[in-house]
């Protein structure tokens, strides 16, 4: 067997996300979002925004002929909350609502899968407002949107994911600052913004779950292996912490209806009896994002007091940050192993270089190209292996708004200029396309 065979009926697509590519914020009634405000604060590195970004919202049929044409059947996109209830609670905006109507239909008629996140990082400012994933107000408001949302798309949707990394949105987001909404409110922010999305993400799913029957329900985490910088035990303790905040908060809460013993005590004050059966749910499909491992040593002054120490990597990516495709097979059989075998998607896994247009006019990314083929093989050998791996998804289809490094990082299989929105299909793409439809071992 060659080392990129994966199992019958394994899928292949690609992954983004509403606020990163669809632009056209003001459009048909949208709300105002946190990461609109951030921006507006002037946080973005490059000093740009998400005001046009790929303009999918006007263009996704050109988006979608080329996930067609390259041979994806599944795409992975998220729904933009403020733009279907503008202020977080409250009145429905149906222009919104008919968006998603389209997108779904064209990528139907293309052959494609749609599966439908959620919550991907776009919370409409009211409600952070009224305190954001730092209480529970914002509990009701999710579930009540996850159902409006399936109500109008379940026909024809059948996957539907809730949340996407909810540790980048309570560790950057109310932690560290470094995303909207950009607060420091130290580790009990962040194990609350955590705490509150796991309660969010319960109610969601038993709404949707209540009125649908047939539907995958499920929702995407970002789970990096945390590995110690040296055999130090204060070391081995740092990355035990901060596996147990980076990881298990969410993992074990789903999964398991487990806080981790580590942070049962920091958690207590706002951890309330029938919690840990309110998070826990029964899920049909985990979606992973997988970017690297995490070489996480003691050092005070940081959350949790837990800092990077120096990875073990094969190279490094244009975000700095290591190439470690063993990390995703020691993920997937860890889950094979411990966690009863779910059944998984890989929801996001890519990189960015700072690719360059050549006299040909095409980006010839091999470094690109080379990282897809290693995390491929990992996978292909996990799958071999006996994980319930069911398919891989791109991170991304385009070029989009990498948060707060604004348009400066591109992450996508399809170039795209911002200056014209021309998109230009990467030697990448040709990659994925040529294994998505088996020709590539
Ligand atoms: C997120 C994406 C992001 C990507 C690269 C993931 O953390 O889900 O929105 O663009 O990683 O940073």
């Amino acid at each position: 067997m060659t080392s990129l065979t994966f199992p019958p009926g394994f899928r292949w697509g690609a992954s983004t996300s509403a606020y990163q590519i669809e632009g056209a914020l003001d459009a048909d009634g949208r709300g105002a979002c946190v990461w609109d405000t951030y921006t507006a604060q002037g946080r973005i590195q490059d000093g740009s925004n998400a005001a046009t970004a790929c303009d999918h919202y006007h263009r996704f049929p050109e988006d979608i002929a080329l996930m067609k044409a390259a041979g994806f059947d599944s795409y992975r996109f998220s729904i933009a909350w403020p733009r279907i209830v503008p202020a977080g609670t409250g009145a429905v905006e149906p222009r919104g609502l008919d968006f998603y109507d389209r997108l779904v239909d064209a990528l139907l008629e293309a052959g494609i899968t749609p599966m439908a996140c959620l919550y991907h990082w776009d919370l409409p400012q009211p409600l952070e407002d009224a305190g954001g994933w730092q209480g529970r107000a914002v509990v009701g408001p999710f579930a009540d949107y996850a159902r409006i949302v399936a109500a109008r798309l379940a026909d024809r949707v059948k996957e539907w994911m809730m949340l996407n990394e909810p540790n980048v949105v309570a560790i950057h987001g109310y932690g560290t600052g470094e995303h909207a909404p950009g607060h420091q409110l130290g580790d009990t922010g962040i194990l609350r913004a955590l705490h509150h999305q796991n309660l969010a993400q319960g109610a969601a799913l038993r709404a949707i779950a209540a009125e649908h029957s047939g539907l995958t329900l499920g929702t995407v985490l970002n789970l990096q292996p945390s590995v110690p910088d040296s055999d130090r035990p204060e070391d081995v303790a740092a990355a035990a912490r901060w596996d147990a905040v980076w990881n298990r908060v969410s993992l074990d809460g789903v999964m398991r209806g487990q806080i981790p013993p580590l942070l049962a005590e920091a958690m207590a004050d706002f951890v309330l009896p029938g919690d840990e059966e309110a998070i826990r749910y029964p899920i049909d499909l985990l979606g992973i994002n997988y970017y690297s491992r995490m070489t996480m040593k003691h050092e005070e002054g940081h959350p949790f007091d837990v800092w990077w120490g120096e990875a073990r990597c094969r190279r490094w990516t244009g975000m700095a940050w290591p190439v470690q495709p063993e990390g995703l097979y020691d993920l997937l059989t860890e889950l094979r192993t411990d966690y009863a075998n779910p059944a998984v998607f890989i929801a996001e896994n890519g990189c960015a270089y700072d690719d360059v247009v050549a006299d040909d006019g095409q980006i010839h990314d091999d470094e690109r190209v080379l990282f897809f083929r290693e995390h491929l093989e990992a996978v292909a050998q996990a799958a071999r292996e006996g994980c319930n791996v069911k398919g891989y998804l791109c991170w991304s289809l385009l070029d989009n708004f990498e948060w707060a490094f604004g348009l400066s990082k591109r992450f996508g299989v399809v170039r795209v200029d911002y200056d014209t929105l021309a998109r230009t299909p990467k030697d990448s793409y040709r990659f994925l396309s040529s294994v998505a439809k088996g020709g590539d071992k």
